[in-house]
């Protein structure tokens, strides 16, 4: 069923709490929906919204917003190692993690506790404590908005990197997606690289999803602010990556300075670099550094997209003079 709204709230829709409208806002349950609507011709200006927990708005919308209903999750195909389960692109992301979880499935559970639904997932790679969810998707299945045709684009076809894919760059606008299909083990193959999640993990019992589970939610609670006290679109930033001579020359004037190398570059620390910047739990009217996680920006109360952005524009600005380092948003800024 489509379900069309004009002039609708948007409160509910975005993480970060903006109190602004749609012209139009339209929810589809099924991919048939999905061939309709593309067949009666999308707004050219649309965005496509899964939780809004990326997003921020810097006033109403004047496009249409859409949303995904497509709730389903099927098994599709199941060995001794593993699953394939295909999910419905308007399921929440933490009742898919909790579902595979529970059923003994592996591989989500350092991604336990993400905002957002499972399309914008597969849209922008979300990820934490090691795994990113393009290791896990097989392939995603989209209705072009050009020209009503069914694709699927394999894992390979969607070029996951970094809080990136091809759905952020030549394929940006061009799709609706309906499923993602991802590989579950059946056998443990955890990844517990990252700070201090094993030591959490093993100290609540034996090492299982379901631990890995709990402690990853135990370490974002303790880092990240709760939604539903303050706005918050999780990291604002990226971290950024800089080459390998720029690192070099950093490290030398900045001993102390975290790196991660990478194959195309080294990773920074945006937490780190806006910490040194001095702006930890600073505050500009309603909008400020959370006091936990520096590249988590927070609304307290009433802040507008534009004194977000504005907050935002300054830390890359100190950023950039201090370090030299181009800060680049998380967040998709949406006008
Ligand atoms: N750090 C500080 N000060 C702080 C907090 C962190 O200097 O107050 C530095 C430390 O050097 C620390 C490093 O930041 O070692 C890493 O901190 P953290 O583990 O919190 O991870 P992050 O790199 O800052 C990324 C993701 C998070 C994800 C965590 C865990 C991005 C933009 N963010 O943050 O994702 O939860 O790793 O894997 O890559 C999100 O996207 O919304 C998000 C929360």
């Amino acid at each position: 069923m489509i379900n069309r709204y004009t002039q609708f709230p948007l409160l509910g829709h975005n993480t970060f709490g903006m109190d602004v409208q749609a012209a139009q806002f339209i929810e589809f349950d099924c991919e048939d929906d999905v061939f309709e609507l593309v067949r009666e011709g999308i707004d050219a200006h649309h965005i496509v919204i899964g939780g809004g927990s990326n997003l921020l708005f810097l006033s109403d919308y004047t496009g249409t917003v859409l949303h995904s209903r497509i709730m389903d999750i099927e098994v599709v195909e199941e060995n001794n190692d593993s699953v394939l389960l295909r999910v419905g692109s308007g399921v929440t992301w933490d009742d898919l993690v909790a579902y595979s979880v529970d059923n003994g499935w592996q591989g989500l559970e350092n991604l336990s506790a993400i905002p957002g639904e499972v399309g914008a997932s597969a849209v922008q790679n979300v990820g934490a404590y090691g795994v990113e969810a393009g290791d896990l998707i097989e392939c995603v299945e989209a209705v072009s908005v050009i020209d009503a045709s069914k694709r699927c684009f394999s894992k390979k076809e969607c070029r996951y990197s970094y809080r990136s894919s091809i759905f952020k760059h030549e394929e940006r606008g061009k799709n609706i997606i309906t499923y993602i299909t991802f590989r579950l083990n059946k056998t443990s193959k955890f990844v517990l690289t990252y700070g201090n999640l094993k030591e959490i993990a093993v100290g609540l019992g034996e090492l299982s999803a379901k631990n890995i589970r709990a402690a990853v939610m135990q370490i974002r609670a303790s880092k990240l602010p709760d939604t539903k006290e303050f706005g918050s679109a999780g990291s604002f930033f990226m971290n950024p990556v800089v080459s390998y001579e720029k690192a070099d020359a950093l490290a030398q004037s900045f001993p102390e300075m975290p790196m991660y190398k990478t194959v195309t570059g080294v990773k920074l620390s945006a937490a780190w670099l806006i910490e040194r910047c001095g702006w930890k739990e600073r505050r500009v009217g309603n909008v400020g550094v959370y006091k936990y996680q520096p590249l988590v920006l927070v609304n307290y109360g009433g802040a507008t997209g534009k004194e977000v952005y504005d907050f935002s524009a300054m830390v890359c600005q100190s950023v950039k003079e201090k370090f030299g380092v181009e800060l680049v948003r998380e967040v998709i800024v949406v006008e």
